[in-house]
């Protein structure tokens, strides 16, 4: 075999991921998975899209100043959201700004079908093209790292994706990105895609070709590694493949799947793998998407052994059942148990084995948090630490704090509850019954705030084992299309449904103050 070549890998969970249905994030949660993202050692992190509200531009403007890697702010082919992302990327080390359009004709007629972008789709075709070449030429005066995305390439005709393609670079683009916007392509269809283009597009060899697929058919990581065998040599992902719709590329998936597999294909990642498992847990905490037991890699069945059978090849030889160790990717074998006389040294040590880097002031948060648990629950495991280090995060977001809390209710009474709900200019004491206890609470923080908002979904599951054991709520609402997910933690689990009701309620009344809603051209 040749000597290996590297994937580039391009991490998009903080933009595209962050676009996942009821995934917000907040921005001290975003630098702390883009320092995660660092240890890992992706290659490129994009970080936001300035341009569509202030809260964006900082985030993007906060991980430029705090990391080493490329962070890359997207943009669309427009002066205006450019300039934004060069403004978000000054401080980086390295800044590559990404710029898109639209390609496919469904794009082309549905986003220009006004007449000023041409009377014809061939009219408008061309203005898409020198919409290109003067947005990469623009961005390229401003940095040398410059990608360009074809929006929906999937679906984009062969020649006239060559065409935009060939512009793209010949402004002066250094990646060129054909995304499977929809998740509509077959590996092997979308693989013969970049081989067309390799043959077609004559200044090809001047730019990286990156590829970008999105799961609408389950297919994104296959489609990926179809890409990669026909010449593309950077792979956008997202970790636990969080994303639009049903996701990107999952990045545990395509980093593994190219290492395990490193027998049949002549490439290699950067990545390092003990850290996928961290990653993948600090990036479910702060979004509360849950991943799912039987997802490859991360999820906790990913290396669990049910049947008899099974679990005695494993005892024999463990390759007998399986095509990767837990180790590899970071899955912890012995579980480390810290407690009340645990001090604040032995937190903040295992922290940082967690993935967290924290100033002195937030340990100090963190441990107070720390000990007021250990003194309800006698061990604490990573699982405990991880949900504390969710709330620790969350600050400053917080608009409505939980100040007090009363329910009572049994099987002969009916459910009632008292809170207190601060906010920036006072307490606001309310009392509501319900159908249960946690009907109750909810509708005494509505009374509260005077509001009514839509729920979607409710949830309470148990963090780790035993019955002291920390319930994590999740609270989605929806405000329009928008979904908003809190999270709460406690030991009491009503507790812990008020404040992920109150989160969820904080994010969504921080999106509705900070977000212009953007049409995307
Ligand atoms: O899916 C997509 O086409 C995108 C682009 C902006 C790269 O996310
Ligand atoms: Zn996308």
């Amino acid at each position: 075999m040749k000597d290996k070549e590297k994937i580039w890998i391009f991490d998009t969970t903080l933009r595209d991921g962050e676009q996942s249905p009821g995934a917000s994030l907040s921005t001290q949660e975003k630098v702390e998975i883009a320092r995660q993202l660092e240890k890992l050692n992706v290659d490129i992190v994009e970080a936001g899209f300035p341009i569509s509200s202030s809260v964006q531009f900082e985030a993007v403007q906060r991980i430029a100043g705090e990391v080493g890697i490329t962070v890359a702010g997207l943009a669309r082919a427009k002066e205006a959201d450019i300039k934004s992302a060069y403004d978000a990327l000054k401080d980086a080390k390295k800044a590559r700004i990404h710029t898109f359009s639209s390609t496919s004709d469904i794009h082309i007629l549905g986003k220009f079908g006004d007449e000023r972008y041409g009377r014809t789709l061939e009219e408008k075709r061309q203005m898409v093209i020198k919409m290109t070449i003067d947005a990469v030429t623009y961005a390229k005066s401003l940095v040398d790292d410059v990608e360009f995305s074809a929006e929906d390439a999937g679906r984009t005709d062969i020649g006239y994706l060559s065409d935009v393609i060939e512009a793209a670079i010949g402004a002066g683009a250094t990646t060129v990105n054909i995304p499977d916007t929809t998740g509509y392509t077959l590996p092997k269809e979308f693989g013969e895609k970049i081989a067309e283009l390799k043959k077609r597009v004559p200044n090809i060899n001047d730019a990286i070709i990156s590829v970008h697929c999105h799961n609408d058919l389950g297919l994104a990581v296959a489609n990926s590694l179809g890409a990669l065998e026909n010449g593309a040599r950077q792979v956008e992902c997202t970790i636990n493949g969080i994303g639009e719709r049903a996701g990107n590329a999952s990045m545990e998936e395509i980093v593994m799947a190219l290492k395990v597999r490193g027998d049949l294909v002549n490439y290699y990642t950067d990545i390092n793998t003990h850290e996928i498992y961290n990653s993948s847990r600090m990036v479910s905490v702060y979004t509360g998407l849950i991943v799912q037991p039987n997802k490859a890699i991360v999820g906790d069945n990913a290396f669990a052994h049910e049947s008899g059978i099974h679990q005695d090849g494993m005892l024999k030889n463990r390759q007998t059942y399986e095509v990767m160790t837990p180790e590899s990717v970071g899955v912890p074998q012995t579980k480390i148990v810290l407690g009340r006389h645990s001090g604040r040294h032995g937190l903040k040590s295992r922290l940082v084995e967690l993935g967290y880097k924290l100033s002195e002031e937030e340990i100090q948060a963190v441990y107070e948090k720390f000990s007021a648990l250990a003194d309800k629950k006698k061990e604490i495991y990573d699982e405990d630490l991880r949900m504390l280090m969710g709330d620790e995060m969350f600050k400053g977001f917080e608009k409505y704090t939980l100040e007090y809390l009363h329910v009572s209710s049994g099987s002969n009474s009916i459910p009632t509850s008292t809170v207190i709900i601060k906010t920036a200019d006072r307490s606001i004491q309310e009392s509501s019954t319900g159908d249960g206890p946690v009907d109750a609470c909810f509708k005494a923080i509505e009374r509260a705030l005077n509001i009514k908002p839509s729920l979607n979904s409710y949830s309470v599951r148990s963090i780790t084992s035993g019955r002291q054991a920390m319930g994590e709520a999740l609270v989605r609402i929806a405000e329009g299309q928008k979904h908003f997910t809190g999270r709460g933690v406690s030991t009491d689990i009503i507790e812990a449904s008020a404040k992920a009701y109150l989160q969820a309620l904080c994010l969504k009344d921080e999106y509705m103050t900070n977000n212009q809603d953007l049409v995307t051209i």
